[in-house]
């Protein structure tokens, strides 16, 4: 037999009936029905965004078979609408037997007739209304017993303890880029910017719960499952170089979240907010997003979003699975991008002026003179680009996405209809950077000699000899498939088309030098690098071969490896 149950019958069970064990639980938990066989599953997912109508679509196609007795996880930010929270809550209490909810930044937004704490307090009293909870509670089987805490928190810019990126001018301040600031509205003396919201949202998790009492009893629990909105470990986002906002780590961390979640030690943390998915072992703790985020970044950043199957891979889909009776803690999740990439290659928060194209033309524009020396596009040599770590289908979606890209500028070229202005920003950074410029065999000798380079043969083809070392990579073949390689072969052709931080040259063959420039708009565009970093050698491999550059056979692999 297994029975849900709280904490508050626990606390008895352990201790004697006392009356103080129950106080400073809040808020009455309804009781489950009890089944006689069967499992329980706990489901997490964050950032359901229902005001976004194919965000509602997808919801409402979620496999609830068999949910009944099961537990969601909704790490926050539903909606700023009443209404559409109510309903979502709602919609999970029909489906899932136990509805455990923290709200999230979109929530709290309103009109100054009301503060955000006060909106804060009616969110906990519309969960109560529905039987949605807020606070500690256990999830009973009869041979496990899982404490769930959630914990309320807000962001503030101190929790960010990494070094700024430098050499880069024109970033906003973070009270200027998130809608948080105008949004939102504190009561006298409490603001965001200096962390008094952040603390006074932080004071009601102690009005929820008995927090010593939660940390004295946590050792008679199995599993610990601890979940906020925001994020209490910097590890748990992107380095500051690789995101569109660079300062965003300003605006989406705690540090009395981090407080509670390195003291209370859960074995898994969820959280929310930033939308990237995330599945990653900080200090003993494992931190996981599963976020649904908007439809638009699940189209054009799916491999960034997604944590495995969530939320894209199934035909009937279903929030992200974190426990299983009969299994314990679901396993961990290599198609989460970011926590991938971090897995694969740690963290380099040090690396403060090297940013890829994309950062760079969100706006920033290298300070000349003494720091602007410093400032350079492209990424660490050696290390695949992001997205690549994403689930197979995405990485094939988005790679299709950006080959459709190019071939459209290519239409419109051929048409004289292509208009460079705009495709970058800012005309500073513009000039140039979106045609691929040919390199002569003599200079790439010297970059050869400084193992700046990675040589990509794209000949078409089958040829006795190539570059020796080169990437075989033949156009548009395998310049426009690679993306659907296995894991284990993206990974490998990808860290060796990034090798050396120069520039990647591509040789083709010297007659045909249209489709050498087709394959280097191709993979600049795949793997997010400027055109012109991406150089096609002027004469193709007949100039190689004639700068006594050195070649290779082919062998058995005959026109490529890939
Ligand atoms: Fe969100
Ligand atoms: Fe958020």
């Amino acid at each position: 037999m297994f029975d849900f149950d709280d904490l508050e019958r626990v606390l008895s069970e352990d201790e004697g009936s006392h009356a103080s064990d129950a106080e400073g639980l809040a808020q009455p938990r309804p009781r489950q029905p009890v089944q006689e066989h069967g499992h329980v599953r706990i489901w997490a997912i964050s950032d359901l965004h229902t005001d976004d109508p194919k965000n509602k679509e997808w919801l409402a196609h979620i496999d609830t078979k068999d949910t009944a007795n099961d537990v969601i996880i909704v790490a926050g930010d539903i909606s700023h609408k009443w209404e559409i929270i109510r309903a979502t809550l709602s919609f999970f209490k029909e489906h899932y037997g136990r509805v455990f909810y923290v709200p999230g930044n979109h929530e709290l937004w309103g009109g100054a007739e009301e503060d955000s704490m006060q909106k804060l307090e009616k969110l906990l009293k519309l969960c109560a209304e529905l039987h949605v909870e807020t606070a500690p509670a256990e999830v009973a089987t009869s041979s496990r017993r899982v404490l769930v805490v959630p914990l309320l928190s807000w962001h503030h810019p101190q929790w960010d303890t990494e070094p700024d990126i430098e050499g880069w001018q024109g970033l906003l301040p973070v009270d200027q880029m998130l809608s948080d600031y105008p949004l939102t509205h504190w009561p006298r003396g409490i603001s965001i910017k200096d962390g008094t919201a952040a603390k006074a949202v932080d004071k009601i998790n102690d009005r929820l719960m008995d927090w010593e009492q939660i940390l004295a009893r946590r050792k008679n629990f199995h599993e610990v499952l601890s979940f906020s909105h925001f994020l209490p470990r910097v590890e748990a986002n992107p380095e500051k170089r690789y995101l569109s906002y660079p300062n965003l780590a300003k605006g989406i961390g705690s540090n009395y979240l981090r407080a509670r979640v390195e003291t209370l030690q859960p074995d898994v943390h969820v959280f929310g907010h930033t939308h990237f998915g995330y599945d990653l072992v900080v200090d003993g703790i494992r931190y996981v997003q599963a976020p649904l985020a908007m439809s638009s970044e699940r189209q054009s950043r799916g491999t960034t979003v997604a944590v495995g199957d969530f939320p894209d891979g199934k035909s009937r889909p279903h929030p992200f699975l974190v426990w299983h009776s009969r299994s314990g803690w679901a396993p961990r999740c290599r198609g989460a991008a970011w926590s991938a990439y971090v897995e694969r290659y740690g963290r380099r928060p040090d690396v403060t002026s090297l940013v890829p194209s994309y950062v760079a033309d969100c706006g920033l524009e290298p300070i000349s003179g003494i720091g602007g020396a410093k400032a350079k596009v492209g990424w660490l040599p050696g290390r695949m680009p992001v997205w690549f770590f994403g689930p197979r289908e995405h990485r094939i979606r988005e790679a299709a996405a950006e080959a459709d890209k190019v071939a459209e500028r290519l239409r419109k070229e051929a048409a004289g209809t292509f208009k460079r202005a705009g495709t970058f920003k800012h005309r500073k950074q513009q000039i140039g950077s979106d045609e691929p410029l040919p390199i002569e065999a003599s200079e790439v000798a010297i970059l050869m000699n400084k193992g700046e380079v990675a040589i990509l043969d794209v000949r078409e083809g089958d040829f006795a000899s190539r570059p020796a070392g080169c990437v075989p990579l033949s156009h548009p073949s395998q310049t426009s498939n690679f993306a659907a390689l296995p894991d284990a072969e993206l990974l490998e052709l990808g860290e060796r088309m990034m090798t050396g931080g120069g520039p990647r040259i591509l040789v083709g063959e010297g007659s045909s030098p249209a489709s050498c420039r087709h394959a280097a708009l191709l993979l600049a565009a795949l793997l997010r690098l400027w055109p012109r970093d991406v150089r096609p050698l002027r004469g193709g491999f007949d100039a190689w071969v004639k700068q006594g550059l050195p070649v290779e056979p082919t062998g058995s692999l005959g026109h490529g490896g890939y």
